[in-house]
């Protein structure tokens, strides 16, 4: 059987036309959404993501700005910078474009952006929201992945959800996430013994390693929905962390890379940066 495919784009496309409208409707009330992401130094996969954020905001009709720093930045310089846009009433929500240069403190980085307009979800308050069950913002990735799981239909609860890979970006908020739909969830990482008992029980697999292909047929239940969050590049070509051409014939339900989850994280995160402006008028 070939699995069925959680299309990104199509997913994307609608919710992006539903936010337009919403910025559409919140312009009439004296308020234009405004993004503004800080990409440090020259990294050229960075250059590529924020690309496309910008071109996400043109979209929805948000206003948005690109602040390219050179590579050589200090912890100051990036800091004032943010703190700069924290007071700049324009801009709702702030993304510093990660990784930045090893000589840059990210954490101390991120814990300077106000909250508020926190829109990747990474700050401290927001985590912690979030594993709290109380309303802050949450991280794109894994929001965008659980907005594809949702639009398969499949009732969560009490199903078997196996994570793999624990960053602080996607898989523990993943799980965070997938157990409040009442998920038994399993998060495996490097240390994990006998990965594949773990995976080959999953209901709902969501991959986030980095490793090309990592997740091969054998260690994919038959059935499962099969959430792919790898972005690596071979030869030239994007390819995600689970061997495509393989695992679809065993999943019931597949995102592809390119055109799945990456493009469902730029969605969420014109989402979360509509939403920190409607926050300004309540
Ligand atoms: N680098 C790769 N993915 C992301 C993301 O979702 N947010 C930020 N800020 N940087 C990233």
């Amino acid at each position: 059987m070939a699995a069925q495919l959680l299309d990104g784009k199509v997913m994307s496309d609608a919710l992006r036309a539903e936010i337009a409208q919403k910025v559409a409707a919140l312009k009439e009330k004296g308020v234009t959404p405004g993004l503004a992401v800080i990409l440090v130094g020259e990294d050229p996969a960075s250059q590529i993501y924020v690309r496309n954020k910008g071109i996400g905001c043109e979209q929805t009709g948000m206003h948005s700005v690109t602040i390219r720093m050179p590579e050589e930045t200090t912890q100051q310089e990036l800091e004032g910078q943010i703190r700069a846009l924290n007071n700049d009433p324009a801009i709702h929500g702030i993304l510093v474009q990660l990784p930045l240069p090893r000589h840059l403190d990210e954490a101390a980085a991120l814990a300077v952006i106000v909250p508020e307009k926190d829109v990747d979800g990474f700050h401290v308050q927001n985590a912690g929201k979030l594993l709290n069950g109380l309303n802050g913002v949450v991280a794109c990735t894994p929001k965008g992945a659980l907005e594809m799981i949702r639009r398969t239909g499949v009732s969560l609860s009490g199903k078997e959800a196996v994570v793999v890979g624990r960053s602080n970006i996607v898989g523990k908020p993943m799980a965070v996430l997938l157990l409040q739909e009442n998920c038994t969830v399993t998060v495996c990482h490097s240390r994990t013994a006998d990965l594949a008992a773990h995976t080959r029980r999953a209901d709902v697999l969501v991959a986030a390693v980095g490793k090309a292909k990592f997740i091969t047929a054998d260690m994919v239940k038959p059935g499962a929905i099969v959430i792919d969050v790898g972005i690596n590049r071979v030869d030239g070509k994007v390819v995600g962390d689970v061997d495509f051409e393989n695992v679809k014939e065993v999943a019931a339900w597949i995102t592809p890379v390119p055109g799945g989850v990456g493009r469902m994280t730029i969605t969420m995160l014109l989402q979360n940066t509509l939403e920190a402006a409607e926050r300004t008028l309540a």
